[in-house]
Parts: C-alpha cells; structure tokens; sequence
C-alpha cells in the first residue's frame, strides 16, 4: 500500500480544541519524520482571519519546539499550508476553497488527491458534506484525484440519528471514501492485540469462556472537561467514551478470528461480534450500571442542574457460544487519580478454584501486556508470590511508535480503512448504549457525585463487589515499577 503523493488535507475546524490539542501535533511529527510527502499540502479552514503564523505557533504551543529547535520541520510546514478564510455553514463561501484547491493544483502543475478532514460540530455536518459532495470538490478518480472524508466521532446522538447520519453520507459518497475515525483503534497496543491474540498458540485455545471468568475495561482520565462545556453536556461519558472508544476496544478483544488481516475481514468479525453484545434488561439497569459527575463539574459547565454524567460503569454480556455467561465490566470517567486505559481478562479454571492469572493488556501510558502469575517464593519455605511476566513497551529498543493520530492521517493517506469504524460498527454500538441512555434519562433514576482526584464513585465498587469482584487499576502496577504487586494468592 502505497502513501498518496500529491495530496492536499483540507482541515475544517484547523483552530478548534482537536486540532490543536492532536491533529496539527500530529502533522508536526509526520514532518518530522518525513512521513508527508513533498508534495503534500495542508489547507486550513477558518472563520477568523487565522494567518500561518498562527497556526504555527498552536503547533509550538503544543510540541514546545521552535524555528530555533527544528528550523528545518518549521520551513516545511510554513511552505506547505495555506488558510482559506470562510464561513463553512454558508455554501457559497466555498468558492473560495474551490479556488485554493484550483490555485494549489495549478502550482502542483498535476490532480492532487483530497483528504478533507472533518473536525467540525455535528451541528454544520449536513451542511458541509452536502457542499462536499457537489462536483467542484467530489472529484473522486480513483487512482488520480482521490477524495477521502475523515470524520470524527460522535457518529450521531442515537441510534436514529445515527442511521440518518450513515444514510445522509451513503447518498453523497462512496463507502469506500468515507474513513470514520476511532482513534483508540490506532493506538499502537490497541492494534497489537489482534497479533497478540491470534499469533501465539498459547492463548488461541484459551480465549473464551472455558477459561476467562470476566473482562474489565477501564478508561479513566484525570483531565475534566477541558472547556468542551457545550459538547460535554450533550454527550456526557456514555456518548463521548464507552459508545465509541470502548465497544470497540471489546470488539477488538473478543472477536472471533478473521479469515485473514484484511480491512474487510477484521471488520466482518467485529460486525458480527459487536451485532452480539447485550446491554442489561431495563430491570438491571440500577444493579448493573452506575452514572456520576464529578464534584465539581456542574460549577465548571455553568448549569447547576445538569445531569449530564462525567463517569459511566457497566455490565455487558456477549451472547456468543465463546463468551456467554462471561460478563464484561467497563468503568470510564474523567477528573479521576491518573490517566489509565487497560483491559484486563481474569483466567481463572474449575480444577484450580480461586486461582486467577490476569491478563492486561495497557493501552495507555506504560504501554505493553502483562501477565500476573504465581510462582514459588526463592527459598527454603513453600511460599507462593505473585509476580509478572510482562513485554513493555518502554523495555524495548524501538519502543517509540507512531501516535493515535499520526496513524490516522498516514492510513488514510494509504487508504488502509483497517482502523476506522464501518457504519454497521458504528450502528451495533449505538444499538448496545440506547437502552443505558434512555433508562438514566427517567426521572429519578439515580445520578451519584465522586471528589474529584479519587478513583470513582463509591456506587460503581459496590457495582463490581456485588459480582464478587474488585476493579483492578487502583492497585495493580503494569510496566512501571514495583514489579511485585500484593494480592491474596
Ligand atoms: C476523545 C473524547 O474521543 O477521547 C475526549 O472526546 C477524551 O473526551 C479523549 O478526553 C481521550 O483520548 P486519549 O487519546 O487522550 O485517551
């Protein structure tokens, strides 16, 4: 698969929260390593009279490098953009880009591939794929002007709104120009745990219900809500994590294998997966899900009433032959202790109860696999301790490895749609979340309240201990040190 030379990215929304704080970081260190082509070319969208200098100076921002640091980088990326100012909810601003793609095809003296990224409210979406799809920008030849559209989540407010989403883009695009972007899916442990799963023997045959007792997924964040007040409180943590990032995560860790590692085959079995995974009944919805906001939250987004939740924990299950009766636990929230993400499968056998070897797979920080298993303590006395058996990240040689982002804008370069949600994915998700999100939007149903900096809500331990369990992150060390972590054996 081949990187598109001669492409222009055009960026709707270049000064918004995502660009800055992922996107234009993310080109940075693609220029850096000379990932872009020399014949790439970055068009920013802005309403504001932003100039280069700007832009530049939000990438400087945030990398902390300067002309002075990496003149070479910063010359780059100075020749490569251009800004076009405009209204993007007004159609006719967009002779403007039309003219720029014109201008900067003309200098190219060839067709250039367009990659437009869509980083823009769900608001303006109708009206700027609608305008897309008109013939002066929709030139889509395949194999000489390629147009892609990369579009960020939320994919829809629910299932209906969702569905109309899919059906408003199916009639402006092809499926195959449409990249929807999970950016969980690109990030490097989050891709590594197909290999990990399907090439090594060890754990081909031992990856389903037989052995594993329960799946924890956990998501936390001690960021809040960073200033995203209006986009918060309409999502709240179910839409903004655990529909999206989440089921996906699931999906990765529990599919079936696919026939082979092809785009169309990872997502077949994901479909299938994902089409299988069952919210609790309306009944179990107070034992088996817990929403909360953190102390603070409601004086940050300035609505002394909202109940918009900032920490989600629930119970799935997954009525597939390899996993029924196994039950998944996902806990996601923010302005919590520290920034974890990790999925933890608990072995555990008939033959040998209350023996448990865990098995986590750390998404983030401290990326890597570990395996908590028990061994005989060194000695005279028969002791049995616990201890890890581990493959890190930070261990290894070459252990710096692309960000989530960079990942996106090169697969989408490569036209490589592996890691980007299909719409029946992004349908199955909002299908498993709807019934969570209409029963907590009943009256009365109960909304807790966690201090900030703590570890959640008292309500989502007693969730997990009614299962005879604990979550694990608070206490259990993956690739960092100590190595040896306490736990009754
Ligand atoms: C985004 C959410 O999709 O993911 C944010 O909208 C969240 O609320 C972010 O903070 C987390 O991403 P990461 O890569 O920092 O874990």
């Amino acid at each position: 698969m081949e990187i598109l030379t001669d492409t222009v990215l055009v960026i709707f929304g270049i000064t918004g929260d995502l660009a800055r704080r992922k996107l234009l970081p993310a080109l940075y260190h693609l220029a850096e390593e000379a990932m872009l082509p020399a014949t790439f070319h970055i068009t920013g969208i802005s309403r504001q009279s932003t100039s280069v200098a700007d832009i530049l100076a939000l990438i400087k921002a945030r990398t902390g490098k300067d002309e002075s640091t990496a003149p070479a980088v910063f010359a780059r990326l100075e020749k490569m953009l251009s800004i076009v100012h405009m209204n993007i909810g007004d159609p006719t601003d967009y002779d403007r880009l039309s003219a720029e793609l014109g201008r900067i095809e003309e200098n190219a003296g060839r067709a250039m591939n367009r990659l437009f990224y869509l980083a823009i409210p769900a608001s303006l979406f109708d009206t700027v794929t609608a305008r897309l799809a008109e013939k002066d920008f929709n030139v889509h030849e395949k194999g000489n002007r390629e147009c892609r559209f990369l579009i960020e989540k939320p994919f829809g407010f629910d299932l209906a709104s969702a569905k109309e989403l899919i059906a408003g883009l199916a009639s402006r695009f092809d499926e195959s120009q449409i990249y929807r972007i999970d950016h969980y899916l690109a990030k490097e442990t989050a891709q590594n745990i197909l290999a990990f799963r399907f090439e090594n023997p060890l754990f081909c045959g031992t990856w389903n219900r037989n052995h594993i007792s329960h799946i924890m997924i956990t998501a936390v964040e001690s960021i809040g809500i960073e200033g995203r007040t209006a986009f918060y409180e309409n999502m709240g943590a179910m839409r903004d994590l655990v529909q999206s990032h989440l089921l996906q995560l699931l999906a990765l860790v529990t599919m079936n294998k696919p026939a082979s590692m092809s785009s169309d085959d990872i997502h077949r079995q994901k479909e299938i997966l994902l089409a299988h995974i069952r919210p609790p009944d309306r009944a179990l919805m107070e034992r088996d899900t817990v929403r909360a906001q953190y102390a603070s939250y409601r004086e940050e987004a300035g609505n002394p009433d909202s109940l918009t939740e900032t920490y989600a924990a629930l119970r799935l299950s997954i009525d597939t032959e390899e996993w029924r009766g196994v039950p998944v636990f996902i806990r996601t929230g923010k302005a919590l202790r520290e920034k974890i993400t990790e999925i933890t499968l608990v072995f555990s056998s008939l033959r040998s109860p209350g023996k448990k070897n865990y098995l986590t797979i750390r998404i983030q920080p401290n990326e890597g696999i570990v395996i908590d298993l028990h061994i005989k303590k060194p000695g005279f006395a028969s002791e049995i301790e616990q201890v890890q058996l581990d493959f890190c990240y930070t261990d290894m040689l070459n252990a710096s490895h692309p960000d989530a982002y960079e990942r996106v804008l090169v697969d989408a370069m490569r036209g490589d749609r592996s890691l980007f949600a299909t719409s029946d994915e992004v349908l199955s998700c909002w299908r498993i979340s709807e019934p969570v999100l209409t029963a907590w939007s009943e009256d009365g149903f109960p909304l807790s309240v966690y201090e900030n900096n703590s570890w959640g809500p008292e309500t989502a331990d007693r969730m997990i201990q009614a299962a005879g369990l604990e979550w694990l992150s608070d206490t259990h060390t993956v690739c960092s040190t100590p190595r040896i972590i306490a736990r009754n054996v």
